[in-house]
């Protein structure tokens, strides 16, 4: 089978082993991650999803605020491997947050009772369609990522640190940078059990 997008999605895979080296400038690469968010679908065109682009040090800060609070709940003997962890993250170009902004949420919740319950699920859908285009964006233009979720340790260290809105919840972080390594071996489940097609 040969199409552009199912092409473009093989691309995208979890790299842990990151470099500072980005193949575009900052600026390129912020508006990739911005055109992906934006062009990503959310329910009742709400745009629920944020992100915050940290790069350099700004990334560094970042998983220094992590590093702090895992540093109070893990204990010492388990931290190294933590810290390494933390630090392979951080030896990325940069890192991105993906938020969703709970008044668009509970403002959707006011205009449409009726489906009130599948706003807050509408919306983690509506992350997670965000995560996966700059995922793959990224990994389309050469740049690796990874996908995690340190939240909600370090929520609000982070809001004060750069300033965000209460109402933004942080849902995943997503570090990037240059591919260091080969991507590791990937196994699929069989297309048997999977699917199912009538008609
Ligand atoms: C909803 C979701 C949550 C994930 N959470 C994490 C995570 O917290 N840490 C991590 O290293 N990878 C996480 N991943 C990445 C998966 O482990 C990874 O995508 C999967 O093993 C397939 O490998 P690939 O990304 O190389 O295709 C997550 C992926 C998804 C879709």
């Amino acid at each position: 089978m040969s199409n552009t997008l199912i092409d473009a999605i093989k691309v995208r895979r979890s790299q842990y082993a990151l470099g500072k080296a980005l193949p575009q400038s900052r600026e390129a690469v912020t508006a990739l991650i911005q055109a992906a968010v934006k062009h990503s679908p959310s329910s009742f065109n709400s745009q629920s999803s944020r992100a915050v682009i940290l790069f350099g040090d700004e990334s560094l800060a970042f998983w220094g605020l992590v590093e702090d609070e895992l540093r109070a709940i893990v204990p010492a003997d388990a931290f190294a491997a933590t810290k390494q962890k933390l630090d392979s993250f951080a030896a990325g170009a940069g890192t991105v947050l993906f938020y969703e902004d709970q008044d668009v949420v509970t403002g959707l919740q006011g205009r449409f009772p009726l489906y009130a319950d599948n706003f807050p699920v509408w919306s983690e859908q509506a992350s997670g369609m965000a995560q996966f285009a700059v995922w793959t964006a990224l990994a389309n233009a050469g740049i690796g990522a990874s996908l995690q979720h340190y939240n909600p340790l370090p929520d609000a260290a982070v809001a004060r640190r750069w300033n965000l809105p209460a109402s933004w919840k942080l849902r995943a972080q997503m570090p990037f940078g240059s591919n260091e390594a080969p991507f590791g071996e990937k196994t699929f489940i069989d297309d048997a059990g999977r699917f199912r097609v009538f008609g």
